[in-house]
């Protein structure tokens, strides 16, 4: 079976898609230097699997050290990109650390595919790309306009992209499929594997878990005062699982050589767009755990409402986000529960 290299596998989306590659019968080896992860992530992937990706503690800037995985495991034939830096308050206070790890972790790892004549990427991008899109591009297609970026973060994805197309434009043998996330959410229903915030976690769902386990005192609702039905900001929340899923598809795609064009860029959502107090309701609702909250103002550079318009990936991929949010909810509580030892 073929090898994929996961970069970043052992990260929060890096580490549900190696579960759903291996369950598909491919070869992994996972890359990742463990600064946002921990090795023990192996452990939850090789628990649900039943067998261990290979594994490399390896910064994809340094190139030396991702030749010799390339050179180790000549059987790789595609890589999905997964690696990078994250935090979007983070990356406005050290933005040259963002440009730095972000930018130049896909120039090596694509300098290096070249050079070992690997030539199928799948890069992980952001719905952040399209910033606020006007009322005319809701919910969002593919051919919405980016926008500028809100942080450096942002930005990273876009150049990043803009990359991709040139050194595509540039090797006519490289084929790319850009997917563009909405909100990641839940855990890995065996509650072995799921997200590992750092400190006091700034997404959405890690917040609302950690309330509800105790560890929080209370969730702050960012803003009931935007133009949505209930004054709070929307947002398309996709089952980790299901993304996941879509980038089994496009390694199946690229592998068959069907794309039809060089670059190719799905947005993955649901196409359902959710409040931050549907979702604190739902979660209530979902596993019977109170989540005490209290309306706050609004955080900076937040988006008032945005979810996608998932088409083109459920037509061309074959690929559809269809887990009931409630499902992802107990599963997000699920992994909280194990994390803290809560029965
Ligand atoms: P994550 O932080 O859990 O995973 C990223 C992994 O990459 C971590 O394990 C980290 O240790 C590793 N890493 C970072 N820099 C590295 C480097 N230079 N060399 C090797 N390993 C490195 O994040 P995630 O949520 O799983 O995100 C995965 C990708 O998806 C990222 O590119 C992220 O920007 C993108 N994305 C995430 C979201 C989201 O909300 N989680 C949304 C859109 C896009
Ligand atoms: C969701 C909603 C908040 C925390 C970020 C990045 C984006 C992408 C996904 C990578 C918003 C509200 C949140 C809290 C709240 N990442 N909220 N109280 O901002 O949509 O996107 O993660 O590419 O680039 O910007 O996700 O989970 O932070 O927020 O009310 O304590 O929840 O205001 O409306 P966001 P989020």
């Amino acid at each position: 079976m073929a090898r994929i290299l996961v970069t970043g596998g052992t990260g929060y989306i890096g580490s549900h898609t190696v579960v759903e590659l291996m369950q598909q019968g491919y070869d992994v080896t996972i890359v990742d230097n463990l600064s946002n992860s921990s090795v023990d992530v192996l452990d939850g992937i090789s628990a649900i699997v039943g067998r261990r990706p290979e594994f490399a503690n390896i910064d994809c800037n340094d190139y030396v050290s991702m030749e010799a995985v390339f050179k180790q495991y000549p059987d790789i034939v595609g890589v999905i990109h997964f690696a990078a830096s994250k935090a979007v308050g983070e990356s406005v206070e050290k933005p040259l650390m963002y440009y730095r790890n972000n930018l130049g972790s896909l120039i090596t790892l694509l300098e290096v595919m070249r050079r070992y004549h690997v030539y199928n990427i799948v890069f992980s991008s952001s719905c952040t790309v399209y910033g606020q899109p006007d009322k005319d591009h809701l919910p969002v297609d593919e051919t919405a306009p980016i926008q500028k970026a809100l942080s450096p973060y942002g930005n990273t994805k876009q150049i990043n992209e803009d990359i991709i197309y040139d050194e595509a434009h540039a090797d006519s043998s490289l084929h790319a499929t850009i997917l563009r996330y909405f909100n990641p959410i839940g855990a890995h229903p065996s509650a072995l594997i799921g997200e590992l915030p750092n400190g006091v976690p700034n997404n959405l769902l890690p917040f609302v878990t950690q309330t509800a386990a105790g560890l929080r005192a209370e969730l702050k609702v960012f803003g009931d005062d935007y133009n949505t039905p209930d004054g709070s900001c929307i947002r398309d929340y996709i089952y980790v699982v299901d993304l996941a899923k879509a980038h089994v598809k496009a390694v199946e795609r690229m592998l068959a050589g069907t794309p039809t064009e060089q670059v190719e860029v799905f947005n993955l959502g649901t196409g359902r767009g959710l409040s931050v107090l549907e979702i604190v309701r739902d979660f209530v609702e979902a596993t019977g755990v109170n989540v005490p909250y209290q309306i706050v103002g609004r955080r900076e550079g937040d988006i008032e409402k945005v979810w996608a318009n998932p088409k083109k990936a459920n037509e061309v991929l074959g690929w559809k986000a269809d887990t009931p949010v409630k499902d992802v909810l107990v599963s997000a509580w699920n992994w909280e529960k194990h994390l803290r030892n809560i029965q």
